[in-house]
């Protein structure tokens, strides 16, 4: 089995703290966080790695400072415009996830946009979740479900999820020295190995992520099995 994750997940966290030990204002680390994902877009693909699936705003970030969530939105569409024919160039193919219901008309145009002009790519599939959280998702799969008068079961509801399109994440990455999933990927997490870095997300480099995935390699995954099971002895305690 290949040890390179088919599909890697990351809260990218650290940006503002980046900003604010260089007495710059917040969305100057999110501008930067934007050059290191560029970054990690293309560092994943070269690896093999298949999917990639990114928590860029969350829906409790509508908590945050006016001036912070409008950068945030304008940066989405900016950087939307600028780096869409680069990914396009690379068969980069991105989807939104998340609640497009909160968003202004110019920012859904900016996803419709996106998402239409890289439909037909073939290579990594690049998630983009926005206005995105894992109760969120849980909770407008089953609606959708109820609605439609369809059974709640474990795989009607993993089917109706927003992710449905990939399969679960086998790494989730957190940048930023915090040790938890904020609401993200709830549901898809269940089984994947987590890992978490002290780096700041602009900070997160080429070495950075190579560390992350000498990590992962070294996992064992059982998915609820014995290691008998799996053919493999017993770690000692
Ligand atoms: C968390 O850092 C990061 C975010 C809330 C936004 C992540 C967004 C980007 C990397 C760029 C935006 C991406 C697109 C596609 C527009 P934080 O602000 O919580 O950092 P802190 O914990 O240091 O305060």
């Amino acid at each position: 089995m290949s040890t390179i994750p088919h599909h890697i997940a990351i809260v990218m966290d650290g940006n503002g703290r980046w900003a604010t030990q260089r007495y710059l204002p917040r969305v100057a680390g999110h501008k930067k966080g934007v050059s290191a994902l560029r970054a990690c877009v293309r560092q994943c693909g070269e690896r093999g790695v298949k999917v990639l699936t990114v928590f860029a705003f969350s829906s409790e970030n509508w908590n945050r400072p006016p001036e912070e969530i409008s950068g945030l939105m304008e940066l989405l569409v900016f950087a939307l415009a600028r780096e869409v024919p680069q990914l396009q160039a690379e068969g980069v193919r991105v989807h939104f996830i998340g609640d497009r219901a909160g968003l202004s008309d110019k920012v859904r145009a900016g996803l419709v946009q996106g998402e239409a002009a890289t439909a037909g790519n073939t290579g990594l599939v690049f998630n983009i979740c926005f206005n995105y959280g894992g109760r969120w998702d849980i909770t407008q799969a089953a609606a959708g479900l109820a609605a439609r008068g369809e059974p709640i079961t474990e795989s009607s509801l993993a089917s109706a999820l927003a992710l449905a399109h990939v399969p679960d994440p086998d790494l989730v990455i957190r940048t930023g020295g915090e040790r938890r999933l904020s609401n993200f990927l709830l549901w898809q997490a269940a089984y994947s190995e987590l890992y978490f870095s002290d780096k700041l997300w602009p900070e997160f480099d080429e070495a950075a992520l190579d560390q992350a995935l000498a990590d992962y390699a070294t996992r064992e995954r059982r998915f609820g099995q014995t290691p008998e099971q799996l053919g493999r002895p017993r770690k000692a305690a």
